[in-house]
C-alpha cells in the first residue's frame, strides 16, 4: 500500500507540473483528490489493514495528500500569472502608434458670413427671425403693395403650387415684414435671413435658390438717414473701413422712396477689366449690387395695422450669396451650392 501511495504521488507531482491550464488542474484535481479519485480509491482499503499498520498508512496517506495539494496551490499560481501575462500581452496597446486622421468639417463659407452679418445686427439690437419658405402669395406679394399683373408675380418666374396662384415658395424675404409687423408693434427692428425661390437660369451670379437677408425698423420718425447710416456701418464692418459702396434710386413697390446699393467689384476694384478683358464678376459694371432698399411704404404699414401717420420705417433686402462672394474673394456663384470639397476646404 505504501509503494502504491508512493507512485500515486510521483505520478501526480508529475501530471500537475505538466499542466497548463486551469482547466487541466481542475481535471487533475478531481482524478486525484476528489470522492471517485485515486487517493481515496487506495483510503478505501484502509480497513482491510491491521490495527498497528493503519495509524502509519493514515500518516503516509495525509502527507502524500498534503503534498499534492501544495503541489496544486502551486500551480494554479504559475499557471494564473502565466493567463495573466498571455492576456496582458494580447490586449497591449501602443499609446505611441499614431492615431488615425478624422478630418473635421467647418461652416459653409456662406455660413460664415451670414454669422458675422447676424451678429453685427444684434449688435445693433435686431431680433433674428426665421419664416416659412412656402409662403401666401398675400404676403410675397399683396399685402407688399405688389398688384395683380406685376410682372415679378408671372408664373415664368415664380414657382407656384396651386392654379389659383395663392401659395408659391416665397420668392424674396420680405414677406417676412408683413409676418413681422402683424405681430408685432413699432418701435421694432427685424432682421430675416433665408432662402428665397425664382425661375432663374444657373449662371455666375444667379440661381434658381438663394439666400436673401430681410432687415426692417419701424419707429417713430425714422428716415433715408437712418437707413444710409446702418447700411454704410454694416459694409464698413464687413468688407472694411475703405468699403466703396454707392446707391442708387430705384422703384420697388413696397418702399417710397427707393434705392438699390452697390459695392465696388472685389475683383477688378471698380475699373470693370482685369488684364484688358471685361471683369467677368461684374460684368464690366466695376460695381456689384447688393441690396434693395427704402422707406417703408404707409401702404404698406396700414396692411399690417400700422399707423402710418405716427410711425415711418426703413427696409432693405441684400443677396447673401453676393455678400459673401465679395467678402470671400469669390468670382463665381456655382461654386457656393456645388459643395466640391477642393473649393470648401480654403475657407
Ligand atoms: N425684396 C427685394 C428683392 O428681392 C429687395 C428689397 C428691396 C427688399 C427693397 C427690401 C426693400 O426690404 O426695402 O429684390
Amino acid at each position: 500500500m505504501k509503494q502504491q501511495l508512493e507512485e500515486i504521488k510521483l505520478h501526480a507531482l508529475a501530471a500537475l507540473d505538466a499542466a497548463d491550464s486551469p482547466a487541466a488542474l481542475e481535471e487533475l484535481r478531481v482524478k486525484l483528490l476528489g470522492k471517485k479519485g485515486e487517493l481515496t480509491a487506495v483510503l478505501k482499503q484502509m480497513g482491510k489493514l491491521s490495527p498497528e499498520e493503519r495509524p502509519v498508512m493514515g500518516q503516509i496517506a495525509n502527507a502524500v495528500r498534503a503534498e499534492i495539494e501544495a503541489k496544486l496551490e502551486e500551480c494554479k499560481a504559475s499557471i494564473g500569472a502565466k493567463v495573466l501575462e498571455a492576456k496582458l500581452a494580447a490586449e497591449a496597446i501602443d499609446v505611441t502608434i499614431p492615431g488615425e486622421e478624422v478630418e473635421m468639417g467647418h461652416q459653409h463659407p456662406m455660413n460664415m458670413v451670414l454669422q458675422e452679418v447676424k451678429d453685427i445686427f444684434v449688435g445693433m439690437g435686431y431680433t433674428v427671425v426665421d419664416g416659412p419658405e412656402v409662403e401666401y402669395a398675400a404676403n410675397n406679394f399683396t399685402r407688399l403693395n405688389i398688384e395683380e399683373g406685376h410682372p415679378s408675380r408671372d408664373r415664368s418666374d415664380t414657382f407656384y403650387f396651386t392654379d389659383d396662384d395663392s401659395i408659391l415658395l416665397r420668392t424674396q424675404t420680405s414677406s417676412m415684414q408683413i409676418r413681422f409687423m402683424e405681430n408685432n408693434q413699432p418701435p421694432l427692428c427685424m432682421l430675416a435671413p433665408g432662402r428665397v425661390f425664382r425661375k432663374d437660369e444657373a449662371d455666375a451670379t444667379h440661381s434658381p435658390m438663394f439666400h436673401q437677408i430681410e432687415g426692417l425698423v419701424v419707429a417713430e420718425d425714422i428716415t433715408m438717414g437712418n437707413l444710409k447710416d446702418v447700411l454704410i456701418t454694416i459694409m464698413q464692418r464687413i468688407y472694411g473701413h475703405d468699403a466703396q459702396v454707392r446707391f442708387r434710386p430705384h422703384h420697388f413697390p413696397f418702399t417710397e422712396p427707393s434705392c438699390e446699393m452697390d459695392m465696388q467689384c472685389h475683383k477688378c476694384h471698380g475699373t470693370g477689366e482685369v488684364d484688358g478683358k471685361v471683369c467677368s464678376t461684374c460684368h464690366g459694371e466695376g460695381w456689384i449690387e447688393l441690396l434693395g432698399a427704402g422707406m417703408v411704404h404707409p401702404v404698406v404699414l396700414e396692411n399690417c395695422g400700422i399707423d402710418s401717420t405716427k410711425y415711418s420705417g426703413f427696409a432693405f433686402g441684400m443677396g447673401l450669396e453676393r455678400m459673401a462672394m465679395g467678402r470671400l474673394r469669390i468670382n463665381d456663384l456655382r461654386l457656393i451650392f456645388d459643395n466640391d470639397m477642393r473649393f470648401l476646404n480654403q475657407f
